[in-house]
């Protein structure tokens, strides 16, 4: 167990969130290298609606995005978790997790309808994410498309993620 606090992303945050970010995917096996700058253009298009830290004596260790999604349906109200990121040397030691559910804590406390991820089901089924064919995103197996509902609601068809995560540069301050 190693102590740290979470807390929320202020105005002096993001350069080293930037750094943790790039560190944390430089070895990991999907990615795509542009997490750091979908971040950025999340933050830049007003659409980065939580960003959750993890601190330890003054370092970030930890970073968690949520941003709003559209479903075909119309659904409103649900959003996407990721990127995530836990520094090299922390990981494997619970940060991830705890990141994750204060996340959806507060996604839940502020009325949302669901959360959707594109990851590791082996991962995420811990916080309930299942994968619902109803759902669907394209241009990953379906399995590693998961919800969450929060409300109950079941949203039906075909999700998309900001235009952000389209993003490929990093943006300077
Ligand atoms: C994925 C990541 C955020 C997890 O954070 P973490 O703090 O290391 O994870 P935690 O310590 O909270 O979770 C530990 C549990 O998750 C498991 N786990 C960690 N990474 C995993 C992965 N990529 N796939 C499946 N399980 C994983 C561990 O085995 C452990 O399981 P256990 O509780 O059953 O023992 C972190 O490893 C990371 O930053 N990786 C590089 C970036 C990345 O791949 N991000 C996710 C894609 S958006």
């Amino acid at each position: 167990m190693i102590a740290y606090a979470l807390r929320s992303e202020t105005p002096a945050d993001p350069p080293a969130i930037r750094a943790l970010i790039t560190q944390a995917f430089a070895g990991a096996e999907h990615s795509s290298g542009t997490e750091a700058a979908i971040v950025d253009a999340l933050r830049a298009r007003g659409e980065l609606i939580l960003s959750l830290l993890a601190e330890q004596d003054g370092r970030l260790i930890g970073h968690v995005a949520f941003s709003p999604v559209a479903i075909d349906d119309g659904t409103s109200g649900w959003y996407g978790l990721g990127p995530v990121a836990v520094a090299p040397d922390r990981q494997g030691a619970g940060v991830g997790v705890a990141l994750i559910e204060a996340g959806l804590a507060r996604l839940r406390q502020a009325g949302a309808g669901g959360c959707v991820v594109l990851g590791d089901p082996g991962y995420y089924a811990r916080f309930g994410f299942a994968h619902d064919a109803t759902l669907r995103y394209e241009g990953a197996p379906a399995e590693y498309f998961m919800a969450l509902t929060f409300d109950g609601g079941r949203p039906q068809g075909a999700v998309s993620y900001s235009v952000a995560f389209e993003a490929s540069d990093t943006a300077r301050d």
